[in-house]
Parts: structure tokens; sequence; C-alpha cells
């Protein structure tokens, strides 16, 4: 497609979608840079990609004449990178953000230009190209940069597009999700290891047998229930298990688990919010931002485990 690129953050979103672009020939590595803060983390991708990755000193320069600027840095350092960005990034650019639970709102705020920004919620399975991704776009954005936005997660994965306003259920669904089925993997796990088999036996089962599920529904496009009547005999194993399962409630836990997740993100971005606007009217904006990130940076952690 002949796109000049820019991933400001090379970490673990940053360099998934750094290794799609290059793969996917969305554009060439010459015309790929990204920017990192760890030394041995640039000198890895520049190996692996053969693009250039630059020191964080240099993400004005990153940001240049790029076609799409992708900020994938933590919530936390945004401000900072847009406030450094922002003269230099042209409204003819596209700014696609993967920083969970920052409003378009407080970038298009930031960078006061009417251009295009888009937000977008993907999953750490992007790391093996089988990530579920959701993108909202800001009134500037145009049918065709949609679908640059939908090349780019196209290639980790699929990609959905929403309203901003969806983002938190989104979060709560997909960006979450790996963690729930983790835990029923380990559970089935410990299931067929109470039951006699070997560690590596039941991993190797389970594992394929969520994967095999997931890949039933998503090509037969059938309703999950039908899929599961088809696998239930009457009087047989099956429907003794799902028993157990609707008397300790597993669906409706489930359902619990996404509202509540939902709420919580609700929380985190208004209290998000709240935080960059404490630190646009403090004195001395550019070292409260420094002491203010070092602080939140803890509070980031935390939030990326409850995420
Ligand atoms: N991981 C997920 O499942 C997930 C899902 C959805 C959305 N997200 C969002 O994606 C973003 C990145 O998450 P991640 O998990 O990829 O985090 P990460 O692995 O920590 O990546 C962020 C990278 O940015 C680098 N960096 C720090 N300061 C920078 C600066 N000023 N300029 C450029 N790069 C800088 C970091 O270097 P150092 O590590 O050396 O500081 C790090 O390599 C976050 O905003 C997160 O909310 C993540």
């Amino acid at each position: 497609m002949g796109l000049k690129i820019a991933i400001l953050g090379a970490g673990n979103i940053g360099g998934a979608l750094l290794g799609g672009i290059v793969k996917s020939h969305l554009a060439e590595p010459q015309d790929v840079v990204a920017t990192d803060a760890r030394e041995e983390r640039r000198r890895e991708l520049e190996e692996i990609w053969k693009v250039r990755v630059l020191p964080t000193s240099d993400n004005r320069q990153a940001v240049a004449g790029r076609d799409v600027v992708i900020l994938a840095v933590k919530p936390n350092i945004v401000p900072k990178v847009l406030e450094e960005i922002r003269d230099v990034i042209k409204q003819d650019q596209i700014l696609l953000s993967v920083a969970a639970a920052v409003p378009i709102s407080f970038i298009e705020s930031v960078l006061g230009k009417r251009m295009p920004v888009f937000r977008a919620m993907p999953n750490i399975p992007v790391l093996v190209e089988e990530g579920a991704t959701a993108v909202a776009g800001n009134q500037f954005t145009t049918p065709e940069q949609r679908k640059i936005i939908e090349r780019i997660f196209g290639a980790l994965g699929c990609v959905v597009f929403v309203d901003e306003s969806q983002l938190d259920a989104v979060t709560a669904l997909s960006g979450s999700g790996p963690a729930y089925i983790y835990t029923v993997i380990e559970a089935l796990i410990d299931g067929g290891k109470k039951m006699g088999l070997s560690q590596e036996v039941a991993t190797r089962l389970t594992e394929q047998t969520v994967l095999g599920a997931a890949k039933l529904v998503r090509e037969t496009k059938l309703h999950p229930a039908v899929l599961r009547d088809e696998v239930t005999t009457p009087g047989g194993t099956t429907i003794a298990a799902l028993h157990e399962l609707e008397k300790h409630g597993l669906r409706s836990m489930l359902i619990s688990a996404v509202e509540t997740a939902t709420q919580r993100s609700k929380e985190i971005r208004e209290q998000i919010v709240q935080d960059f606007s404490k630190q646009a009217t403090a004195p001395a904006a550019s070292n409260s931002h420094r002491s203010g990130s070092a602080k939140r940076s803890t509070k980031a952690r935390a939030k990326k485990r409850q995420r």
C-alpha cells in the first residue's frame, strides 16, 4: 500500500503492530519508523524487522512526514508525547492511539487541530496475530482512512468499528477477556489432572478444545447454544457436566464479570481525564509531568493488571 508509518512506543502492542504492518506489506520497512525507551528493545526490533527504531528523544523526528502516527505508549505518558509532537503533526496525518482509557476528545484538545484521530482497543493475542480490536474514529476520519486502520489491525486478527461510547464495554469483553479464558483453561487443565491426566496431556487437549470451539463458532456462524445442543446427548456426560456449570452459575458469573469490568473501565477513564486536567492546570507543567508520571506509573501498572 506504500504508507509511511510511525509507531511511538514499541512495547507489546506497538511491537506487534510493527510486525503486522511489515509482514502484511502495508508499508515497506524503510517507510516505517518506531521509537522506544530501551536500547535493547530498539536493537531487537531493528534486527527482526529491518526498520529504524529511534530513542524517545526522536519522537518529533519520527512523526514528521508520516501518513499514520501510532501512539502506543502507556496512558500516563500520552499527554507528554502529545505535547511533544503537537507542533510537528499535520492535519493531513492520521493519529491512531491504542492507549486504554484516553478519550479522543483529550487527544484532540492537546493537539488543538481538526485532524483525523482513531482510538483503538486491541487485546494481547495481537502478539500471535489473533487479536480482537475495536476502533472508534472522530468526525474528521474518512472511509478511506478507516480502510487503512482496518488493514493495520486486520493483519493482527479481527477488527470492528464501534462508537467511542462502547469502548468501555469492549475493554471489559475483549480487552480483559483473555484473562477470563486463561482462568477457564487453567481450571479445565486442573480438572483433567484431577481425573489422572498428565499436565502435558491435559494442557494440549484443553488448548486445542478452546481453539477448536472458538473456530467452530466463527466458521459456522451458528449460535453457541445450537452448537452446544449438538454435542449434548440425552443422559450423557455433557449434560451432566452442564448441569454442574448451571448449578454454580457459570454463565451468570461471566455476564456479571463483563458488567463489572465495564463499570471499572468507566471509573478508570474518568480518573485518567481528571488526572490529566489537574496536570494541565498545575504550575511548572513540564516538571510536574515528570513527577506525576513517575507516581502514576505504579497506578498504570495496577490498571493494566485490572484490565
Ligand atoms: N497490553 C495490552 O493488552 C493492551 C491492550 C489494549 C491497549 N493497550 C494499550 O497499549 C499501550 C501500550 O501498552 P503495552 O502493553 O504495549 O505497553 P508497553 O509494553 O509498556 O509499551 C510501551 C512502550 O513505550 C515505551 N515508551 C516509554 N516512554 C516513551 C516515550 N516517551 N516515547 C516513546 N515510547 C516510549 C516503553 O519503553 P519502556 O518500557 O522502556 O518505558 C515501552 O516499550 C498502552 O497505552 C495500553 O493501555 C494495551
